[in-house]
């Protein structure tokens, strides 16, 4: 053999090679020394399992978060703009532009869309319990008729676009005592009447798309039970609901395990799917207190420094490990994972003097090592 044919031979062997780890799961951004990101996002190592998603702001369709939203997820949440009181500011004005900046891009990249939400007692308008010429309450006949017109319009604008949505938010009591609805302006005018009613508009605005009930806490055994119970009555009421959401906003020692298995069984085991659909991992333990607030005529102590600190960085990537070791054992039942917020950069947990660090990329964009945790397997 000639010493060229020889060197051209050596040649490609290293390239060969170059390519091979390149390629490798889970090795392709870390052999690239992250500068050149691999094509490879959280969506294509669980094509098998089901969608991931990410809550988004019209503002992040663009740049850099655009660009890591394109390569990591295939399914859209509007973190804000669907809820009624963007959407919906006055009675007969609706403010669309946010939400189909989202759906759009959506479109434009093959994405799924969940839609979030059709009814809350948060960011809900104002206008819509009050009656705009006595400035008093309005009667449940009218907020329930409200709430159809809100639902039908909402619904049928991006019929055959968005597959899921989220028709009641929260309306469960969120403490341990035996209280069950939660005491929400919706519930004093219309007694638990409004969420069957929800349901059924949601319905009948568009017959294919996937009804939630989505909540928090679902983990925790009381609040858990309660759901169930609603879930239930709801089933044996013939209300078409399809789904159920478990936010999981999480941290890093809450929920276990055990407790996450027992609530995806329980719900499962009354024909619902189930979502993840909020999630977050905060890196401060249940309990742990805020920075306390200045007292009143003080300024305000500066929060500490923000330090993601390798603790924090191990404890959270353990607890990420055991969520989508989990979702992946429960993949029948699972049919979506939606992260709250893109990157640490910001997130809604940032908040009250305290920075978060609760995703799977940092603040520069990077992937932590908790993500690659959750892609190995
Ligand atoms: C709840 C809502 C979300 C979001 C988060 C916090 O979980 O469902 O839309 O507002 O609170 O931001």
């Amino acid at each position: 053999m000639s010493i060229k044919r020889l060197l051209s031979l050596i040649i490609l062997a290293i390239f060969a090679m170059a390519v091979y780890i390149q390629c490798k799961p889970g090795n392709s951004m870390q052999a690239s020394n992250n500068t050149t990101l691999s094509q490879k996002g959280l969506k294509d190592y669980y094509k098998d399992f089901f969608p991931i998603g990410v809550a988004v702001r019209p503002e992040s369709l663009k740049g850099a978060d655009s660009a890591l939203i394109v390569r990591e997820f295939n399914s859209l949440t509007a973190e804000n703009a669907m809820k009624m009181g963007p959407i919906h500011p006055k009675e007969n004005e609706y403010y669309w532009k946010d939400a189909d900046a989202i759906v759009d891009f959506a479109q434009a990249h093959h994405m799924r869309v969940r839609g979030h939400n059709l009814l809350w007692h948060n960011q809900a308008p104002r206008w819509l319990f009050t009656d705009s010429a006595t400035g008093k309450q309005v009667t449940k006949k009218v907020l329930l008729q409200r709430l159809k017109d809100h639902i039908t319009t909402v619904v049928n604008r991006y019929k055959g676009k968005i597959y899921a949505w989220d028709v009641v938010n929260e309306a469960i009591n969120d403490d341990t005592s035996s209280r069950f609805m939660r005491n929400s302006l919706w519930y004093q005018i219309c007694g638990d009447d409004f969420i069957p009613k929800a349901f059924e508009y949601a319905h009948a605005a568009d017959p294919k798309a996937v009804l939630f009930y989505n909540d928090y806490n679902t983990e925790r055994a009381s609040k858990r039970d309660k759901v169930y119970r609603l879930l239930k009555q709801l089933i044996d009421a013939k209300v078409p609901i399809n789904a159920v959401g478990l936010q999981a906003h999480w941290n890093v020692n809450d929920p276990t395990g055990e407790q996450l298995r027992e609530s995806i069984e329980k719900f499962s085991s009354l024909g619902l799917k189930v979502q993840i659909t909020e999630l977050d991992i905060s890196v401060y333990p249940s309990g742990l207190p805020r920075p306390a607030p200045a007292a009143a005529g003080t300024a305000p102590t500066p929060p500490p420094p923000a330090v993601f600190t390798p603790e924090m960085e191990q404890k959270q990537l353990e607890q990420y490990k055991m969520a989508f070791n989990t979702f992946r054992e429960y993949k029948k039942n699972i049919t979506g994972v939606t992260f709250w917020n893109i990157s640490d950069r910001s997130s809604w947990l940032d908040t009250r003097g305290r920075k978060n660090f609760p995703l799977l990329f940092d603040q520069d964009r990077q992937p932590k090592k908790a993500y690659w945790e959750v892609v190995k397997f």
